[in-house]
């Protein structure tokens, strides 16, 4: 008994992503640089935060309106107290094919076998850098790679599938980019460039700031052989590639440069319970407080998907070298990307 939900541009919902905190123990420079996440800045209190119940019940409805594949984000998910216990909530839920977890991978050694026994089937990495240095500066806590790379570690050995992201931005980690594709191959990861995007309005994004996969997929074709494959589900964000030599992927997530909007079909839910139809559209609906207040399950389904049915965003496709800075945006940190 699933119903299917059709945006204005006809795309179904079907994937959740879900921020479980705004908090994060990095301070990366595109996301929530230091000077602008200072030791004042007020995250959400506590009591504004979506309960473990909550989630799960707003899953379960998502679910039954056509959601298939669950993603947790933060900030940091793993900073969230007992984050396993909502991974296997939310893993029982009948119908869901996939749920995995983005993470920069530093409490993975702690959690990892945790989230695999609670049904999680995969973390997706953030890594920047191979160069501890630089990759201290990025993270803006001075945080070497062995953290993250142990995390890595931890996860391949609890049997969780691991991919790795690297945002890729101009004159500050362009030197990494081929290290970063010999040391994934070497090690059967998939990495994934990700085009540096304008999300928020802390980072101070530049058109000029973005190297794109054109540029990158050059860098890499001087020093492997690679195939296209095709997508691994449909609206897969990443365009996949291989290397002709070994049966591991390469991919490119091109928000700027060859946006794929026409096939979105992400919703996302924030962590104090807002729902937002797009990265780049500040306007969340609230449904914590209405839930809060005693909606019913049948309400709460009929107000997600007059929100779904009102959906015309896509952004990406009509982005410019100005970006909107007018426009209403959200922190990465708040949505989780
Ligand atoms: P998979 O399920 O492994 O394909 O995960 P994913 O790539 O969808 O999620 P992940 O959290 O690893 O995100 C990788 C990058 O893609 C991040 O920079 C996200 O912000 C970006 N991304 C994910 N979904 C969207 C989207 O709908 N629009 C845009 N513009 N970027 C997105
Ligand atoms: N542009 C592109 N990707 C970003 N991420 C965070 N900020 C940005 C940005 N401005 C990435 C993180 C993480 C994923 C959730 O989003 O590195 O891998
Ligand atoms: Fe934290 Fe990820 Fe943002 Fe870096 S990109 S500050 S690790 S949430
Ligand atoms: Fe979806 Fe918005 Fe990203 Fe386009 S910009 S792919 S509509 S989240």
């Amino acid at each position: 008994e699933r119903t299917i939900i059709k945006d204005k541009l006809n795309r179904p919902l079907h994937d959740l992503r879900i921020s479980v905190i705004d908090r994060c123990n990095f301070r990366c420079q595109y996301c929530m640089p230091a000077e602008k996440f200072g030791p004042d800045f007020e995250f959400l209190p506590r009591s504004a935060l979506l309960t473990y119940e909550e989630i799960e019940r707003l899953g379960k409805i998502f679910v039954s309106l056509g959601v298939e594949k669950i993603r947790i984000t933060g900030g940091e998910p793993l900073l969230r107290k007992d984050l396993p216990l909502l991974v296997e909530k939310l893993s029982a839920i009948e119908g869901l094919s996939d749920i995995g977890l983005t993470t920069n991978g530093v409490l993975l050694p702690k959690f990892a076998k945790e989230l695999k026994d609670a049904g999680l089937k995969r973390v997706n990495v953030s890594l920047d850098s191979l160069n501890d240095e630089l990759f201290g500066q990025i993270n803006g806590r001075g945080v070497g790679t062995t953290p993250v790379l142990e995390g890595i570690e931890a996860a391949k050995q609890a049997g969780l599938g691991v991919k790795i992201n690297m945002v890729v931005k101009k004159g500050l980690n362009d030197t990494e980019i081929i290290p970063m594709a010999e040391y994934c191959k070497e090690h059967g990861l998939e990495l994934r460039y990700i085009e540096y995007m304008d999300v928020g309005s802390t980072n101070g994004w530049k058109m000029d700031d973005v190297i794109t996969k054109k540029q990158i997929y050059h860098l890499l074709k001087e020093r492997f052989e690679l195939e296209p494959v095709g997508p691994a589900y449909f609206g897969e964000v990443a365009k996949l590639y291989k290397y002709k030599d070994k049966a591991v992927n390469v991919g490119f997530i091109t928000s700027v440069s060859e946006s794929f909007c026409s096939s979105c079909t992400r919703s996302r839910l924030s962590a104090n319970g807002q729902i937002f139809t797009c990265l780049f559209n500040g306007n969340g609906h609230d449904i914590r407080n209405f839930m809060r207040n005693g909606a019913t399950d049948e309400q709460i389904t009929e107000r997600i998907t007059a929100i779904w049915n009102g959906r015309d965003d896509r952004y990406s496709d009509e982005r410019t070298a100005e970006t909107n800075n007018n426009r209403k945006k959200i922190e990465m940190s708040y949505i989780g990307g």
